[in-house]
């Protein structure tokens, strides 16, 4: 077989089927339900970017942050349909490395498995990174003092010399993943809605202090303030595709994955937008600060009201939306790797599963570990930046994956097709192309080094190892 051939091969789509669940030592165990993976891409996605990013995002847009949401919310569903037809097709763990790998090759899977790494591990490192503040906020109202800087910070940042709560956060979030699948799922569950909860509260104490007159003029800084603010809040949508990596977990997962993304989009997207609203309607646009914290909805309630105690429930919102955020992706990094362990292109220690639990255990603690560092290590910003383009490149592959299995494999069972196709899938893939090319030149190039790394990484051992070779020589 010639090289090209070795790299451009692709793993049938029935037998990746087939083989979903399966570890070696046990298999998961499949116990999720409709609204237990629908919560669990909510637990994903809704967090920082509501919390933080929306206080930063005003100022670019004024009052037409909140159609940053909505367009941000319009280039996440062209991929939220593409990654509803492959889960669908497709319903195992890997998401959308498995996705490439039936449809784009080997070579590209390992690149797209390579791109989740940043999507997950390094987002949720970022995340975790910010759970200090919010718990000093929440600490800060209640009690009126707070952790010493030099633990929650990063090392150089504002007195930081180790982060140890974003390394706490993510220890408790292992433990209860340890615990099992169905467990963490149900302690996701309950986290959801009380951070959906927390929002509402939001609204309804922002709605009483509301100004129509607020929204005048409507669009200060014009088109380019409004595209410019969807870039930044685009992050806040990011995990909504995190139900796609329980593919192997899930009761029904032909009928429910497609579900919950496009539900837990939906849910978002119409949390996202009142939000805003209120957030705006409460507090004009020009005195929100561009460098504003954690604190940003605590302080409109706060001022709304004259009162303390809302503020109080809003940073606690946060540290539950947060840890939430953390539960769940750090799930789903570990389910991505457990499917790129049995197709042999990582070692097997990541496919083994506890008998007991039915968990993959040694993945989840070197996964845990490998986040711990860089949480506790590097700065939140360095973290975030890396996020987006790992994301939007992931998301790109599945909207060119589902061009390719349609024409390839038109006859595959599907159990949801993506609407006015071949349109939406070509138009999510230019959304994301669009969003990449505004990032900065040194993401860019970060990249471009992690991504010589994996391709690094891919030749010394996932070539070699590849189930594949065992069949084809
Ligand atoms: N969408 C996730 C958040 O906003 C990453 O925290």
């Amino acid at each position: 077989m010639t090289l090209a051939a070795r790299l451009l091969r692709t793993k049938p789509t029935e037998r990746i089927v087939t083989e979903g669940g399966q570890g070696e030592g046990g298999e998961l165990r499949r116990t999720m339900t409709l609204w237990q993976l629908t919560l669990f891409s909510v637990g994903a996605t809704l967090g920082t970017g509501i919390f933080v990013i929306l206080g930063q995002a005003v100022p670019k847009a004024g009052p037409a942050v909140v159609l940053a949401f909505v367009l941000a919310a319009i280039t996440a569903l062209f991929s939220a349909l593409s990654y509803a037809e492959l889960a669908g097709t497709i319903p195992v763990s890997g998401s959308s490395y498995s996705y490439a790998y039936a449809t784009l090759g080997e070579l590209v899977a390992w690149v797209c498995g390579w791109c989740l790494m940043l999507e997950y591990a390094v987002s949720v490192a970022a995340v975790a990174v910010g759970w200090g503040e919010y718990l000093n906020a929440f600490l800060r109202s209640l009690f009126g003092w707070t952790l010493p800087a030099a633990i929650t910070h990063s090392p150089g940042q504002d007195g930081g010399v180790v982060n140890v709560t974003a390394i706490l956060i993510v220890l408790l979030a292992t433990w209860l993943l340890l615990y099992g699948a169905s467990e963490s799922a149900m302690a996701n569950a309950v986290f959801v809605l009380i951070k959906i909860a927390v929002l509402v509260f939001f609204c309804a104490v922002a709605f009483t202090a509301f100004e129509a007159g607020n929204f005048t003029p409507f669009a200060p800084l014009g088109v380019a303030g409004i595209t410019a603010a969807a870039s930044q809040v685009f992050f806040s949508y990011i995990g909504f595709d995190a139900a796609s990596t329980a593919g192997e977990e899930a009761r029904n997962p032909k009928r429910d994955l497609p579900l919950a993304i496009l539900l837990s989009l939906a849910i978002v997207t119409t949390v996202y937008v009142l939000v805003a609203v209120a957030a705006i309607g409460a507090k004009p646009w020009t005195e929100f600060d561009p460098e504003s914290s954690e604190a940003s909805l605590s302080q409109i309630v706060d001022q709304a009201t004259g009162a303390t105690w809302p503020g109080l429930i809003v940073s606690f919102g946060a540290v539950i939306a947060i840890a939430s955020v953390v539960l769940t992706v750090i799930y789903g990094q570990t389910r991505i790797l457990f499917a790129m362990s049995r197709d042999g292109l990582i070692p097997r220690v990541f496919q083994r599963v506890n008998p007991r639990h039915q968990v993959p255990v040694a993945n989840t603690l070197i996964v845990a570990l490998f986040i711990s560092v860089l949480a506790g290590l590097v700065p939140r910003g360095q973290l975030a930046e890396a996020t987006s383009i790992g994301t939007l490149f992931a998301f790109f592959i599945v909207n060119v994956g589902v061009l390719v299995l349609r024409y390839r494999s038109p006859e595959l069972p599907r159990s949801f097709r993506t609407p006015l196709f071949p349109l939406t899938p070509v138009l999510g893939a230019l959304f994301c192309v669009i969003v990449m090319a505004g990032l900065a030149g040194v993401t860019w190039a970060a990249f471009g080094l992690w991504m010589l790394l994996g391709l690094i990484c891919y030749f010394l051992y996932g070539y070699g190892h590849s189930r594949l070779n065992a069949e084809v020589r």
